[in-house]
């Protein structure tokens, strides 16, 4: 059997900053980090094959066992929940799910709020759990918008500076959820590859407790 583990690393500077740290964690791929098209890379030696996918799609191929382990953001795997094990929080990608609202926004508990969003699962339980009444517009980016048009009454989104929300005049409300990158597993290989999942596992997390103790 292939005892090769397939991983599948987020495209951009979050796959960067993962790919960094199985290299430390002794998973290195030399030609990974190469200015090409490709799209996979392999060391044979130490059993490890990577893939760069779209950040959103890594649970999918975790989740269908293309990938057996992957890297997703907190977000995905609340938004979709995928049937997949989450193995480990890396400390990277830190971010928060936030409830956003131009300046001066007073909210009517009398009326339905329209809440924009491009995560409508974790918005309609985080309003159901407050008794919340609320109308979904589901949009797929430039979610800030939203309110200055008069679409929606509020935005739940993504703050990482916040630069973008003070870049359109809206104000943070309240905290939906905090949010990093999660080392996850499909189910069927963490039972058929445990010895080379884990080990794995274990050297990333030695490598998470390093550098959390150094912050
Ligand atoms: C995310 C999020 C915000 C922005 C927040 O969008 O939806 O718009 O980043 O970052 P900031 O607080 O540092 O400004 P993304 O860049 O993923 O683009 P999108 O609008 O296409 O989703």
């Amino acid at each position: 059997m292939d005892q090769m583990v397939n991983i599948a690393l987020p495209k951009g500077r979050l796959g960067e900053q993962v790919y960094d740290m199985f290299r430390e964690a002794g998973y290195e791929c030399p030609d990974l980090m190469e200015e090409s098209r490709k799209l996979f890379f392999e060391n044979e030696e130490k059993g490890v094959r990577y893939f760069w996918v779209k950040p959103s799609d890594v649970a999918v191929y975790v989740g269908r066992g293309a990938a057996d382990i992957g890297i997703a953001g907190k977000d995905i795997l609340l938004e979709h929940q995928p049937d997949i094990y989450e193995l480990l929080d890396l400390g990277l990608g830190k971010c928060r799910m936030m409830v956003a609202a131009p300046e001066g926004f007073h909210d009517n508990a009398d009326m339905t709020l329209r809440v924009a969003t491009k995560f409508p699962n974790i918005a309609k339980r985080f309003y159901a759990g407050k008794s919340r009444d609320i109308d979904i517009i589901e949009l797929h980016g430039s979610i800030e918008l939203a309110p200055l048009l008069g679409l929606s009454d509020v935005i739940v989104d993504i703050v990482e500076t916040g630069g973008t929300l003070k870049a359109n005049g809206l104000v943070q409300i309240e905290e939906v959820l905090p949010i990093s990158a999660r080392l996850i597993a499909n189910k069927a290989s963490f039972k058929f590859k445990t010895a080379a999942v884990e080990r794995l596992t274990e050297a990333l997390s030695e490598i998470v407790q390093k550098r959390e103790g150094k912050e």
